[in-house]
C-alpha cells in the first residue's frame, strides 16, 4: 500500500531539507517530497510535531548469529533496531564461526531475510578466524555482499598484515572497520586506566592503547591510499588525530557511540558491569571532545556497538564480566537529549551522523536520504514521548545496558523499511 506521511518536520541533509513537508511513497521507494501532496488511495499518516528522518542506519552491530543465538538473534536484534528507529544495521563479523568466508556471508544474508525487519548488511573479517594471522578471501566476502571488512572485538596487532588488508579492500572501494587496541598496551585491563581504576583495584587500559593504534591506521591509509574507518572512538586524542588527518584528506572516517559522550569511567563505581565495555569509558574531558568531534563534522557516524550479553557473562566479577552493552533502543533518544535538545547537533547534523554518512561511508545506494527514489526508509521520531529504560520492555533478548531505570525524552513512533511499515505507535 501506498503511503502519505502528512505534515511532519522532514530532516534530510542529503538535499538540505528542514522544514514542514509531505513525503509520498509510492511502492518500495520514496516517490515525492514537497508541500500539500496529494495522494489517492494512499494511507494516510499525520506526522505533525513529529520529526521525519531517513531511516538510521546503525554501523555498528553485534547480532551475534550465528553462535549466540541465546544473546541475540536477526530477530530480537531486528526487533530493537526498529524500536529504536534503525532501518538498516551492519553486523559485525564476530559471530560463531566468523563471519570469514563467503558461506557465513551468504548464510547472513539469507537468514535475516527471513526475519524480514530491518535491513541487515553484513561485515566480513580481515583475517581468518579473527586471528589477526592470515587474510580471508576479500574478494569473495566482497562478492557475497559485505559492506565492509573488519575483526571488530580485536585489532589486527600485526602493522604489515593491515597494510596488505588495506591495499585489498581499496580494490573493491571497501573500507576497513579497524578496532583501535594495542593488546600489549591493554593486556588484562578492564577499564580506563587513572585515579578510578586505581582506586578500586582494577587493571586499566591506558589510552594509548586506543591512541598509538588510531595513529598507526591514519599512517597505512595515507600510504595505500585507501579507507579506514575508526570505531568507537573514545578519546579526545583520537578525535584530534582524525582531524588533522582529515585537513590532510587521508581517507579516514570515524564513528563514536553514545556511551562515549554521555558517560565516564565513573560509572564503573561500584563494580557497575553493565558499564564495562571496550574500548572502556573515559573521561568527562574526552566526552566533551567527543561533542566537539561530532559538532565540527571530524566524527562522521554515530553507531551503537550494540553488544548482548547474557546475565550469565555480566552478572559476575568485573575482571571476569563481557564487555559491550546494548544500544539499539536507546541511541535516538539519547543523541536527541545530550545532542540536539543541548545544542551540540542540529537534527539535520544527526540525520547526517546516523543515517546519511553510514549509507556513504558503507556504500549502501538508495539509502541515508529521503530525496525521490531513494529506498522508502523512514524514520518518524516522536519528540514529546517519555519513557524509562525497563529490562522487560526491551526488545533485545540481552538486557546489559547502563541506561536501565534512565528517563529518555522522544522515541520512535512509526519505522517503514522498503515502503512497508515495520514499527507502529510502539509495536513491531
Ligand atoms: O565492548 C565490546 N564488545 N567491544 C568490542 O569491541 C566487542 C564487543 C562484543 O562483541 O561484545
Ligand atoms: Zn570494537
Amino acid at each position: 500500500m501506498d503511503i502519505l506521511l502528512k505534515g511532519g518536520h522532514v530532516v534530510d541533509p542529503a538535499t538540505d531539507l528542514d522544514s514542514t513537508a509531505d513525503i509520498f511513497i509510492k511502492g518500495e521507494k520514496v516517490a515525492d517530497v514537497g508541500k500539500n501532496l496529494k495522494a489517492t488511495g494512499a494511507k494516510m499518516i499525520d506526522c505533525k510535531g513529529k520529526i521525519v528522518l531517513p531511516g538510521l542506519i546503525d554501523m555498528h552491530t553485534h547480532l551475534r548469529q550465528p553462535g549466540r543465538e541465546d544473546e541475540e538473534t536477526f530477530i530480537t536484534g531486528g526487533r530493537a533496531a526498529l524500536k529504536g528507529g534503525f532501518t538498516s544495521v551492519l553486523c559485525m563479523a564476530n559471530t560463531n564461526p566468523p563471519v570469514d568466508n563467503k558461506g557465513v556471508v551468504e548464510y547472513i544474508y539469507a537468514e535475516s531475510a527471513k526475519a524480514d525487519l530491518a535491513n541487515i548488511y553484513t561485515v566480513g573479517a580481515v583475517t581468518k578466524g579473527l586471528e589477526g594471522k592470515e587474510l580471508t578471501e576479500i574478494g569473495q566476502i566482497f562478492e557475497a555482499g559485505a559492506k565492509a571488512l573488519s575483526d571488530d572485538g580485536r585489532p589486527i596487532m600485526d602493522a604489515e598484515l593491515m597494510r596488505r588488508a588495506l591495499e585489498y579492500t581499496k580494490m573493491f572501494g571497501l573500507p576497513i572497520i579497524s578496532h583501535c587496541e594495542d593488546l600489549n598496551l591493554s593486556r588484562n585491563g578492564v577499564m580506563n586506566e587513572g585515579f578510578i581504576s586505581t582506586k578500586l583495584g582494577l587493571k586499566g587500559v591506558p589510552r594509548a592503547a586506543e591512541i598509538v593504534m588510531v595513529m598507526r591506521d591514519i599512517e597505512l591509509a595515507q600510504l595505500t591510499l585507501s579507507r579506514v574507518h575508526i570505531a568507537h572512538v573514545s578519546t579526545k586524542e583520537s578525535v584530534e588525530l582524525i582531524r588533522q588527518a582529515k585537513k590532510k584528506k587521508i581517507g579516514v572516517t570515524c564513528e563514536t557511540c553514545p556511551h562515549y559522550f554521555i558517560l565516564t569511567e565513573e560509572a564503573v563505581s561500584g563494580f557497575n558491569t553493565s558499564a564495562k565495555v571496550n574500548p572502556p569509558l573515559r573521561t568527562k574531558e574526552d566526552a566533551e571532545a567527543i561533542k566537539k568531534g561530532l559538532a565540527d563534522g571530524t566524527i562522521d557516524a554515530i553507531a551503537t556497538d550494540h553488544a548482548p550479553h547474557t546475565e550469565e557473562e555480566k552478572d559476575i566479577e568485573f575482571d571476569l564480566a563481557a564487555s559491550g552493552m546494548i544500544g539499539l533502543e536507546t541511541a535516538l533518544p539519547l543523541v536527541y537529549m545530550e545532542l540536539v535538545i543541548k545544542g551540540v547537533l542540529k537534527w539535520s547534523e544527526a540525520a547526517e551522523r546516523m543515517s546519511l554518512n553510514p549509507a556513504k561511508i558503507l556504500g549502501l545506494s538508495g539509502k541515508g536520504s529521503l530525496k525521490p527514489g531513494s529506498d522508502a526508509d523512514v524514520t518518524v521520531f516522536d519528540p514529546e514521548a517519555n519513557w524509562v529504560v525497563e529490562a522487560k520492555s526491551l526488545e533485545s533478548k540481552s538486557k546489559n545496558t547502563p541506561f536501565i531505570g534512565k528517563k529518555l525524552n522522544g522515541a520512535a513512533e512509526l519505522v517503514i523499511v522498503g515502503g512497508k511499515i515495520k514499527f507502529e505507535g510502539g509495536a513491531v
